[in-house]
């Protein structure tokens, strides 16, 4: 099965869990970015308002075919109860394209739910599995299990 995993991540959280879920699948990565500038307060308040808004930023160019994958893992971070707005602009741009998906929403504690829901929607497909995680089981040991629980799950379909 040929795997891509794409993501958003404005501070590292979802890159950590894309990266190491790159090498334990062997998949393809490629990281979403966006032209708009995020950083700071004024950053984090854009991203907010974006998100609530339901708005699709537009986002830079994109290198993989989605056509060449039977799945693509979808990785975003959670943004005011729902899906950051760059990976809203990739799945109503893309999102029909992907054969399957899976996801998972890296949060500080909740709203991951919605945001799978919100993926299956502009997708139009069912997640063959999904995960959140929250930033604090990063640091712990429980962490590594999670992603294996993912994996297993994303492989055995
Ligand atoms: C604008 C904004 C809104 C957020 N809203 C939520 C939220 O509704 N629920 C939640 O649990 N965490 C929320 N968070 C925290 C992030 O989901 C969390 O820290 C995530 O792991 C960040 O991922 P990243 O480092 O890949 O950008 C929010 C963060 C930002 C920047």
């Amino acid at each position: 099965m040929k795997i891509l995993i794409v993501y958003f991540s404005r501070t590292g959280m979802t890159k950590k869990v894309a990266e190491e879920l790159k090498n334990k699948l062997g998949a393809d990565i490629e990281e979403i970015t966006d032209p708009t500038d995020r950083r700071g307060v004024l950053g984090y308040f854009k991203c907010g308002k974006e998100a609530m808004q339901k708005i699709s930023a537009p986002i830079n160019p994109i290198k993989s075919d989605f056509n060449v994958y039977d799945l693509v893992i979808v990785g975003t971070p959670v943004w005011g109860w729902n899906i950051c707005s760059p990976i809203r602009g990739l799945m109503v741009k893309y999102g029909q394209v992907m054969k399957k998906i899976a996801v998972f929403c890296t949060q500080g504690g909740s709203g991951a739910e919605i945001a799978v829901k919100t993926i299956e929607e502009l997708s139009g497909k069912k997640t063959i599995a999904s995960v959140a995680i929250n930033n604090k089981e990063m640091q712990s040991a429980g962490f590594d299990k999670i992603l294996n629980d993912f994996v297993e799950k994303v492989t055995m379909k």
